[in-house]
């Protein structure tokens, strides 16, 4: 039986080519996303994965969610964090909206998505839980107080997830990406990117975002089962926590 993959914010990004890979690689996946219907419905179409809107930060979407994506294909196996978003600007201009938005959905969704499905897998003796983090939780950044503590604490969040969990035959990763060629990225001005961002990447180029969705298959593999609690960093040889 295939097992079944969840991938949050899987429509756009990096989570539309890790729930790609993962289809590719033999799971039945689920993708979530927030409220772009046009993207979905395009992703949807170019991919045949089904969609589900719902907000990573409202524990009560995500218990319904999940409850939704289970009764469609059955228990969730791996389940991969991956929605997120930025609202960047100076800590002394942030304001408490900006503040609650990003560390409710970089971090609080963690919360709200991994305590729906980890019961099951503790019962069914196994779990994959994988995590998007970024380079930015790991190393601080400018002008994102709140996206760096969310992410940092994605970080954290793993570590202890995993210790609760090794002897269940459930692993906890996170990965920390780079910068990598998407949306998100894209919205830094091109001179910035090229003058700033781009000289500080050793080899030389953004990522792509099927540089992690590679990684997200190799941890979420049944083979994987002793890689728990780590932070894999995949960044171009950007930095090294
Ligand atoms: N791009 C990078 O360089 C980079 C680097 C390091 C880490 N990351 C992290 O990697 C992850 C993916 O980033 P990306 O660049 O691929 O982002 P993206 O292109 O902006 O896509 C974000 C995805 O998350 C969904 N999403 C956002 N807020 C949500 C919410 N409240 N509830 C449910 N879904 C939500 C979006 O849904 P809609 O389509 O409906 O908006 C979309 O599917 C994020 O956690 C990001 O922080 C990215």
């Amino acid at each position: 039986m295939a097992r079944v993959a969840l991938v949050t914010g899987g429509t756009r990004g990096i989570g539309a080519a890790i729930s790609k890979a993962l289809k590719a690689a033999g799971y039945k996946v689920a993708a979530s996303y927030a409220g772009n219907d046009a993207a979905a419905e395009k992703f949807k179409a170019d991919s045949g994965i089904p969609v589900y809107k719902w907000d990573v930060s409202s524990f009560d979407a995500c218990a319904a969610g999940v409850k939704q994506v289970e009764a469609d294909l059955g228990p969730v196996d791996v389940l991969v964090n991956n929605a997120g978003i930025t609202k960047d600007t100076a800590f002394h201009k942030m304001t408490l909206e900006q503040w609650n938005a990003v560390i409710n959905t970089n971090l609080g969704s963690l919360f709200n998505m991994t305590r729906q499905v980890i019961e099951g897998m503790r019962a069914r003796k196994f779990g994959r839980v994988i995590s998007i983090s970024s380079i930015n939780g790991q190393k601080g950044q400018f002008g994102q107080v709140n996206y760096s503590a969310a992410k940092a604490g994605d970080i954290g969040f793993t570590k202890a997830l995993a210790l609760e969990n090794a002897k269940g035959g459930i692993t906890v990763n996170v990965i920390c990406p780079g910068y990598i060629n998407t949306e998100m990225v894209q919205a830094v001005p091109k001179d910035v990117l090229e003058k700033n961002v781009i000289p500080q990447i050793p080899v030389n180029r953004l990522g792509e975002p099927e540089e992690i969705a590679r990684a997200v298959v190799f941890l979420a593999a049944d083979d994987a089962g002793f890689i728990t609690g780590s932070t894999l960093t995949v960044n171009g040889g950007q930095y090294h926590a």
